[in-house]
């Protein structure tokens, strides 16, 4: 039996014979807007069956709570330009496009205008445009279209095709594979040494390691999807036993929400399967806009049974090179000089020079795809 859905059931609204011709108007989706479309409709984002209403919008806002009550931390809204709402209608369905292509059908329940300055106060805790999610959320337009979707067409991958799976084929690998416990661990870089540690820590007490990478759209120095997927590739073939781990994406869009976005990471996780979620140091956070730990900290605000999935916290992790193993603040008493620490800029800014991040931040064979890959998307 694999772990109940985050609202009880697994939504699937996925149907590639939708009858589209009576249908004239449409929407023209961003990349952000298609990633969330495929994620309602393969019931990564169960329960939610559309895009919110004002009610939900304004209740997961504030609460952190659909209307209903149920866990949900960031909104999942579709918004249109203020000309193009007045094109449309309560209780139309409108095709959603991209490129070209219908993706999916909305059922308009509702037009509505947010308070964009609350949500970023509320969801990103700044208003701040330098902050990445904060910029998106204002870049986008003003008026949020709620209602019911169908995917009618599922997005075609040029690459790691076999790498996307719903939520429902990983439930089955998980149950095929006799995983009772599954650890899901996000992330948006390449798994370095600290990644692996924490990672494995989790492991020593489940059956399997969900690694989940997020590959929809990320800001633009972050390290691109592809390179990544390779990298993460050569790591589990070399230092990953085979029947224990299991590598799949996640084409979600990064919003960099800190504490907000580790909760929805957690439930999304859930949904795919796992009964366990890793949350590390600083999780989905940009600059200096979290403290280390509020990503931790923010589960304090749910009961166990609401999330349904089991958040496992580690700290600040690193190479010691006095203990000679990878340990924490809690596991070893020596101090920083003996500490191999790298922030992601410095290790962007060493790849990108072609420079090898030490043996104790990165494994060889990850630092060798990254630099190959960083030198094309430097070409
Ligand atoms: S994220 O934006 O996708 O969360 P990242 O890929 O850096 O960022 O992190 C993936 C996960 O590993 C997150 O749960 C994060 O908190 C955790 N993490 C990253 N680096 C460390 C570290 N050095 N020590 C402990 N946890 C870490």
């Amino acid at each position: 039996m694999t772990i109940q859905a985050h609202g009880g059931q697994l939504i699937n609204l996925i149907d590639e014979n939708f009858d589209l011709s009576h249908i004239t108007k449409e929407i023209e989706l961003d990349d952000f807007a298609l990633s969330d479309l495929e994620l309602i409709a393969n019931g990564a984002f169960s329960p939610l069956t559309g895009f919110m209403n004002q009610a939900d919008y304004q209740s997961v806002v504030e609460n952190m709570r659909l209307a209903d009550g149920t866990v949900w931390s960031i909104p999942i809204t579709l918004p249109v330009t203020k000309e193009k709402s007045e094109q449309l209608a309560v209780g139309e369905q409108v095709k959603l496009v991209k490129d070209g292509f219908v993706y999916g059908v909305i059922e308009v329940a509702e037009l509505y205008v947010p308070n964009k300055e609350v949500e970023a106060e509320n969801v990103y805790r700044t208003s701040d445009k330098a902050h990445p999610g904060v910029a998106k959320l204002f870049s986008r337009p003003n008026v949020y279209v709620a209602g019911p979707i169908t995917l009618v067409k599922r997005i075609e991958r040029e690459r790691f095709k076999e790498f996307y799976l719903d939520p429902i084929e990983t439930r089955k690998t998980f149950e095929n594979k006799g995983w009772a416990t599954v650890v899901g661990f996000q992330t948006r870089n390449p798994v370095h040494r600290a990644h692996e540690y924490i990672q494995k820590s989790a492991l020593e007490i489940v059956d399997g390691l969900f690694l989940n990478p997020l590959v929809g759209e990320t800001k633009s120095d972050d390290i691109p999807a592809d390179v990544r997927m390779e990298s993460y590739q050569v790591l589990l073939k070399n230092y990953y036993p085979e029947n224990r781990v299991f590598l799949g994406v996640f084409p979600a869009a990064m919003r960099y929400a800190g504490p907000r976005e580790a909760v929805f990471h957690a439930l999304v996780r859930k949904n795919y399967g796992c009964t366990h979620f890793i949350v590390g140091r600083d999780h989905a956070g940009v600059g200096d806009y979290y403290g280390t730990y509020d990503a931790q900290l923010i589960f304090q605000n749910f009961e166990s049974e609401e999330l349904g999935i089991t958040p496992l916290f580690f700290e600040h992790s690193f190479y010691c090179k006095a203990c000679g193993n990878m340990a924490s603040t809690k596991t070893c008493p020596h101090g920083k000089e003996d500490h191999v620490i790298l922030s992601g800029t410095k290790v962007r800014e060493m790849l990108s020079n072609g420079q090898t991040p030490p043996p104790e931040f990165s494994r060889k064979e990850v630092v060798e795809v990254l630099i190959r890959g960083m030198s094309k998307v430097h070409a």
